[in-house]
């Protein structure tokens, strides 16, 4: 199923035409890294994907009711003031119910045979309410996620976010956007901020991901990767680029995902104005 099209799209800023005539389509669950060195049109290309900015000339069409995700390089992470609260972002109020829970489940404990029906009662509803919404799901995923990008989980609901470096605010932003509900992930140089250790971890988590991933890399070589329009399986076409070009490359399978993650290989793309995008 075609979820995201482009055809005949042209973006020009002022007199400077930063893509030309882009067409591709991207299906369900389909992997694919955008590349090209600093400034070639990448990010302006998953604004195109989200609406934020109008191609000048051509379409986009994008599946009804698709939710996608984009790491927001500005990191806003809206009222939340611990690392955690900003990884679960809409999920956050379960962490309040799970913390009430902990504390009721204490305060029972402690009172025996004391405790009333009305405190029983109330127990009771909100573990419902927790299960519910998924709670025990939720929580675990944000855990997962917030250990595999190198924080301590428990640690995490109660370090503050005022007082991370840019490197552990850029690692939230990754993790608050993988936790967050989408068939499409947007994902903008997401390896940036992440050391080996990590890295490792993003590409297993995208391999086992049924979301759409469109991944960029910007000046960092990049594999060998399968071209779209070549007819082998295999990952042996290769393409010299000029410095100004953006290509799209189809990952056939996940060792290009990891390569695309891969900041040592051999630099990629395309033609100058060819992207590198049709199958
Ligand atoms: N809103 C805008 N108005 C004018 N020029 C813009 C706008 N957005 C982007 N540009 C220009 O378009 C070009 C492509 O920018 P874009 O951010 O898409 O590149 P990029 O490939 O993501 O670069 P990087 O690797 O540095 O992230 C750049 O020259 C940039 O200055
Ligand atoms: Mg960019």
């Amino acid at each position: 199923m075609t979820q995201i099209s482009m055809s005949g799209v042209t973006v020009e800023f002022g007199d400077t035409v930063i893509l030309s005539d882009v067409t591709f389509t991207v299906g369900a669950g389909e992997k694919w890294g955008v590349i090209g060195r600093n400034g070639t049109g990448k990010t302006t290309l998953f604004n195109l994907v989200t609406g934020a900015v109008q191609p000048t000339q051509g379409g986009v069409v994008r599946s009804p009711g698709l939710r996608m995700t984009l790491l927001e390089q500005h990191r806003d992470f809206g009222d939340a003031t611990t690392v955690w609260q900003a990884v679960a972002g809409a999920f956050e109020h379960l962490l309040d119910l799970e913390r009430s829970l902990s504390e009721q489940s204490s305060r029972i404990g402690e009172l025996g045979e004391a405790a009333t029906p009305a405190m029983l009662d109330r127990y009771a509803h909100d573990l419902e309410r927790f299960e519910r919404e998924g709670g025990y799901e939720v929580t675990a995923r944000v855990d997962a996620v917030l250990h595999g990008l190198g924080f301590d989980p428990m640690d995490a609901r109660s370090k503050r976010l005022d007082t991370l470096s840019g490197g552990e605010r850029g690692r939230v932003g990754l993790a608050r956007q993988l936790v967050a509900p989408a068939d499409v992930l947007l994902l903008d140089e997401p390896t940036n901020h992440l050391d080996l250790e990590t890295t490792e971890w993003l590409e297993g988590y995208l391999r086992g991901t049924s979301a759409t991933v469109l991944l960029t890399a910007a000046d960092h070589p990049i594999a060998p990767c399968r071209s779209p329009r070549s007819d082998t399986s295999g990952c042996d076409a290769r393409l010299e680029v000029d410095a100004r070009t953006v290509a799209l490359i189809y990952c056939a399978d996940w060792r290009h995902v990891e390569r695309l993650c891969s900041t040592r290989a051999t630099f990629w793309s395309a033609r100058h104005t060819e992207l590198l995008a049709s199958r």
